[in-house]
């Protein structure tokens, strides 16, 4: 039977630690990193994540802004409010709530963002130093994942790690930061044979959106499983991207869904804002 990997503890820890880090920031330096967060629109799961963000933000002693706009505003008038971000010297972190508005070419939005400024780790220059093994800020929910194999323990060298999904925001950047800790990574997509990539692999790494994609029994014994997924099933439970209980059986580790991976987007983006304070963006 799988350990839990209790992700809501682990990023108590790193607000933890971030708000320690803060305290002196604010002590020595006379700094209060500041987080600014633009919404557009009323997606309800952005309305939920945006709230836990102001709520962590507000909790490590950051100052943080949410600039909400309508789902009317122009791609002219949101690329203006980045920019005016971007020259605020109180905001240290930008981060522009996925998804946009179909009208609005969400690649520009985010190539407009400083780099230094890219809470997210999305901006092409961030992407592209990941890849190329530079120093980088690092997307939130990889990053997050990578603090969560090392609290167990789990070190990838020489391991198989399958990511299954291929997103920028998860799957790619996951891919990266494992195989700069050495494993042996394959990613599969809706045109893989994710049964077979799964059987093999001692890491498993699930972001598909795709209520229990992958199957128990898929799992090889002694595997850790992490699940990014968070799939609302008509009763109101959320449901991962991984057969949960019989994956359970089989797995070493596995984070459960929700309190798993969800809890260490949050707790890595207040740490990206640290420290982007702490180099002194303006
Ligand atoms: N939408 C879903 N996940 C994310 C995220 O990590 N960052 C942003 N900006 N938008 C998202």
């Amino acid at each position: 039977m799988a350990q839990l990997i209790d992700g809501k503890a682990v990023a108590a820890r790193v607000r933890a630690e971030v708000k320690a880090e803060v305290d002196r920031l604010k002590a020595e330096r006379g700094i209060t990193p500041g987080l600014a967060v633009v919404r557009v629109g009323e997606d309800p799961a952005s309305q939920v994540y945006v709230g836990g963000k102001k709520k962590a933000a507000a909790e490590v002693g950051f100052n943080s802004w949410e600039h909400h706009r309508d789902a009317s505003i122009t791609q002219d008038e949101l690329l203006a409010l980045v920019r005016q971000l971007n020259d605020d010297p109180a905001v240290h972190g930008i981060l522009v709530q996925l998804p946009l508005p179909k009208h609005i070419d969400a690649d520009a939005i985010i190539s407009a963002v400083k780099p230094e400024k890219d809470a997210d780790g999305f901006h092409p220059m961030n992407a592209g130093n990941l890849l190329l093994g530079r120093p980088a800020t690092r997307a939130c929910t990889p990053y997050g994942i990578m603090r969560l194999l090392e609290e167990i323990g789990c070190d990838p060298a020489g391991k198989r790690a399958v990511v299954v999904g291929r997103s920028n925001i998860v799957g790619k950047p996951m891919a990266l930061m494992l195989l700069q800790k050495n494993a042996t990574v394959t990613i599969a997509h809706s045109k893989s044979d994710v049964r077979r990539e799964v059987e093999g692999a001692d890491i498993v790494v699930v972001a598909v959106g795709v209520k229990e994609l992958v199957k128990g029994e898929w799992i090889k014994p002694g595997a850790v499983v992490i699940d990014v997924g968070m799939n609302r099933l008509p009763d109101g439970k959320l449901v991962g991207d991984v057969e949960f209980a019989k994956a359970a059986e089989r797995a070493s580790y596995i984070t459960p869904v929700p309190g798993g991976v969800g809890p260490m987007t949050i707790a890595m983006l207040i740490r990206n804002t640290l420290e982007a304070a702490e180099r002194g963006v303006k």
